[in-house]
C-alpha cells in the first residue's frame, strides 16, 4: 500500500486517523466521508471540479442495478491474467469507485486508492462502504509517489499519460476503459434526428505498449423511466441536450441498448522498446 504524498512538498503523507500529516508538518484533515482534500487550490487547469451530484448520483443508482456488472466481470478476468500477486492498484477518476470496490471484492490480497476531482463523487464513495484512501484530486497531478503502483485502473476519466507512466512501477500495467462507437446508439436513437456513432477509442497511449485491446458488448434492456434517465444523465449527452430532448427521454419506459466497451491494457515502456 502507497502513501499518498503532500501536494505542498511532495514528501509522504502518514495517516494520523483524522488527518494526514507530512514531515514538514503540512496537515490534510480527513472529510467526514473519508476522503482527503489533495487539490492544490492553484491547479486553474481544472474548469469544473468533476462530475456534479446529479451526474454522481444518476451514475450510483444505474451502476447498482448491475446493468454493467458484466463490464465489472472483465475487469476482474483483465487483473487476473496481467496484474502481479497482491498489487496494489490506483483508481485514477475513481468516481464512487463502483469498478475498484468490485474488484477489491474479489482479490483479497489486493490494495487500492482512488482519486476524483469531484468531492459529490468521493463522498458517494464513501457512503457505498469503500474502506480505501481516497482523495480530491487530479489525474494531472497526483498525490503518490514514483513508481509506487501495480496497475493503475482507469475508466471514462481523462488521459494522464505522463502521471500514469510517472507513478506506475517498471512493468506496471494501465487499464483504461473508454466507450465503443456504438454504445448506447438506442439511446441516441430515441432523442436526436440523426444520431452520430462515438469516435474510435486511441489504441495507443504515449510511453507505453499496448498489451490488448478487448472490445466487450452486450444488449441491454433497461425497465422502468428512472434506470433510462439515470442512465441518460451519467452521460455527457444529457448535459448537452435541450430541454425538449431531454422530454423525449423522459416518455421512454423502456429501452434496449447495446452497451459497448473497450478496455485497452497498456504496459508500462515504449512501444519501440
Ligand atoms: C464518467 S466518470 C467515471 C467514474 C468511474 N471511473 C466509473 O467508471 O464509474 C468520470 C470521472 O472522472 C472525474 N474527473 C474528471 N476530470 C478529472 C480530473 N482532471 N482529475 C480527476 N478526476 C477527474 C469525474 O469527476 C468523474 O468522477
Ligand atoms: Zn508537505
Amino acid at each position: 500500500m502507497a502513501d499518498f504524498t503532500c501536494p505542498v512538498c511532495k514528501c509522504p503523507l502518514a495517516d494520523e486517523g483524522k488527518l494526514y500529516r507530512c514531515k514538514n508538518n503540512h496537515c490534510f484533515d480527513k472529510s467526514k466521508y473519508g476522503y482527503v482534500n489533495l487539490l492544490r487550490s492553484n491547479s486553474s487547469s481544472e474548469k469544473r471540479h468533476g462530475d456534479d451530484r446529479l451526474m454522481v448520483r444518476a451514475r450510483r443508482d444505474f451502476l447498482s442495478k448491475g446493468y454493467y456488472s458484466f463490464l465489472l466481470d472483465e475487469l476482474c478476468e483483465v487483473i487476473e491474467k496481467y496484474a502481479p500477486e497482491n498489487p496494489f492498484m490506483i483508481d485514477a477518476g475513481c468516481g464512487e469507485c463502483y469498478y475498484s470496490q468490485g474488484i477489491l471484492g474479489r482479490f483479497p490480497g489486493m490494495t487500492a486508492a482512488g482519486a476524483d476531482i469531484s468531492k459529490s463523487a468521493l463522498e458517494f464513495a464513501g457512503k457505498r462502504g469503500v474502506k480505501f484512501p481516497l482523495c480530491v484530486a487530479s489525474v494531472f497531478d497526483m498525490p503518490f509517489g514514483d513508481e509506487c503502483a501495480d496497475v493503475i485502473l482507469n475508466c471514462f476519466a481523462p488521459d494522464s499519460p505522463e502521471e500514469y507512466s510517472r507513478i506506475l512501477k517498471p512493468g506496471g500495467i494501465l487499464i483504461k476503459v473508454v466507450p465503443l462507437e456504438n454504445h448506447l446508439f438506442s439511446l441516441k436513437q430515441a432523442i436526436y434526428e440523426s444520431p452520430y456513432p462515438n469516435e474510435k477509442p486511441r489504441e495507443s497511449l504515449e510511453g507505453f505498449k499496448t498489451a490488448e485491446f478487448r472490445r466487450i458488448e452486450r444488449e441491454i434492456k433497461i425497465d422502468g423511466g428512472e434506470d433510462i434517465m439515470n442512465l441518460f444523465r451519467m452521460t455527457p449527452y444529457y448535459y448537452k441536450t435541450g430541454r425538449e430532448d431531454q422530454a423525449k427521454a423522459e416518455r421512454l419506459e423502456t429501452l434496449v441498448t447495446s452497451a459497448a466497451f473497450g478496455i485497452i491494457i497498456f504496459k508500462k515502456g515504449d512501444e519501440n522498446a
